[in-house]
């Protein structure tokens, strides 16, 4: 090879790509010759022109060639050789063809009205969010770039305890907090140190898809328990699966039915946890957001030493942030600390620390107020034009804390008909029976209403209610 590149003076140019985002010229060219080598389009053994004639046709400074390719011989990738020429390497792996992904249908960035989980964050809580990072950033101390605390920064564990006191009837030590990504992490690892393999839990029905999914994921036989309005049937559990070793619970704001658990209903859980030593986990995702009536204490207010408590930033501040946290019981944290390096060790200092500023400044708190507002309109402002376009076929269950809604249909209503109405209304919506383990009584459609325009939401609702009301008239009601 090497001989026939030698009867062939002038090498041509090479099909190189330079980007110009690459501001360094030596590293531009480094980085087209390297791909082009990578991806085959100059084979093994290939001739290069000479550092001169390549700097000429690129137009790139003769140094910052001969620069480029000092660093792809120490790279292995080109060799010099004496007298002849720059070759690239004979001894190369053939060029792979680059794997290509899927086309999965996942939905990520912005997402259409009635999606859960979407919030809304405005320009200048971003900017104060980044000026606090950078500020972290530029005062971080050695231990901040270390391997950290795994329950995560004190400053923000400090923080999130002082909030719990304050609004969740919740009195922790901040070092029983643990900081995670989100509410499916804690859970998560909160099931693998405390539960083990084939463990019964008890899963509320209807419920949280994606728990369920992490439960299962983490090895849990799931017994459903069924919510009626005084949300978890506990004499139910006790009934079907006495010997579960632990139960989920949304008891502030039951996902998906609203409801709130009653006084009587929580001291029975707390009753059979403790009697049992059952593990409570109590996913509060979003009962910063009430709109009328006094804040619950939260179960873990009542019963510290068996309830996990499990927080998240998702809707208090957006879900692309990837923080929550987890109040963690004295006797169990040892075990949870244990099981984390296994995961993913802590999240970085620098964004904790950021957030806990903003909480200790009150840029959060007022954050939240201005979200509560405009949650409360986009609650208001669904339900009504539900009611008005269905002229009542769609009955709106308005909640008073949190952020989707039920829109029931009128009972009897088959699933077939409720998706028939979904689809022909070209919403994104989940049905109740979506979020069932078993056959339930009543169809709805779970509603969304955070973080989407108000105009996005009429335009939407008003979708949904014609085509309840035109498929429920011409169904004769959709029942089964
Ligand atoms: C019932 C429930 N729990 C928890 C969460 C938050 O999950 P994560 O913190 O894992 O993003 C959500 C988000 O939509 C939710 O609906």
């Amino acid at each position: 090879m090497a001989n026939t590149s030698r009867s062939r003076p002038d090498a041509p140019l090479p099909p190189i790509q330079l980007d110009p985002a690459i501001r360094n010229q030596s590293l531009r060219v480094r980085a087209g010759l390297r791909a082009a080598i990578l991806d085959g389009l100059l084979p093994p053994g290939t001739r290069l022109p000479s550092s001169r004639d390549l700097s000429r046709t690129l137009g790139i400074g003769r140094n910052a060639v001969v620069a480029a390719f000092e660093h792809l011989i120490s790279d292995g990738l080109i060799e010099a050789r004496h007298g002849s020429g720059t070759f690239v390497s004979p001894q190369l792996p053939p060029a792979q063809q680059t794997a290509t992904a899927p086309d999965l249908a996942l939905a990520y960035g912005k997402r259409p009205p009635f999606a859960l989980g979407q919030t809304h964050v405005e320009p200048d809580f971003l900017a104060r969010l980044g000026a606090a990072t950078r500020r972290a950033i530029a005062l971080a101390r050695p231990a901040d770039l270390a391997y950290g605390d795994p329950r995560g920064t004190r400053h923000l564990r400090t923080q999130i305890a002082e909030t719990l006191a304050a609004n969740r009837g919740i009195r922790c030590d901040p070092d029983c907090i643990i900081v995670v990504t989100g509410t499916q992490h804690g859970l998560r690892l909160c099931a693998d140190a405390l539960l083990t393999p084939g463990d019964t839990a008890w899963f509320e029905d209807p419920g949280y898809n994606v728990s369920r999914a992490t439960l299962t994921a983490a090895g849990m036989t799931l017994a459903p328990v069924p919510v009626d309005a005084a949300g978890l049937d506990v004499a139910a559990g006790i009934a079907n699966a006495p010997n579960a070793r632990a139960v989920y619970v949304t008891p502030s704001h039951q996902f998906p039915t609203g409801v709130r658990m009653e006084m009587t209903r929580r001291a029975a859980l707390i009753d059979w946890a403790e009697a049992t030593g059952a593990w409570v986990f109590e996913d509060d995702y979003d009962s910063e957001f009430r709109y009328s009536g006094p804040p619950l204490t939260a179960l873990a207010g009542l019963s510290p030493n068996r309830v996990i408590y499990l927080g998240t930033f998702a809707k208090t501040l957006f879900p692309g942030l990837r923080l929550g946290y987890i109040v963690v019981p004295p006797d169990a944290l040892e075990r949870v600390l244990r099981a984390r390096p296994a995961l993913d060790r802590f999240q970085p200092a620098f964004l904790q620390n950021a957030v806990a500023d903003l909480l200790a400044d009150g840029t959060v708190a007022t954050h939240l107020r201005r979200n509560l507002r405009r949650y409360r309109a986009a609650r208001d402002l669904v339900a009504q034009c539900i009611v008005e376009t269905s002229e009542g076929r769609l009955t709106p269950d308005v909640p008073e804390h949190g952020l989707h809604l039920i829109a029931w249909l009128p009972a009897g209503t088959s699933t077939a008909t409720a998706t028939e109405i979904r689809s022909a209304a070209g919403v994104e919506t989940l049905l109740v029976s979506e979020t069932r383990m078993q056959q339930g009584e009543r169809e709805g459609f779970v509603l969304g209403f955070s973080g989407h325009a108000p105009e996005d939401l009429r335009i939407a609702a008003t979708a949904l209610g014609r085509a309840a009301l035109t498929t429920l008239s011409s169904s004769g009601g959709g029942t089964n």
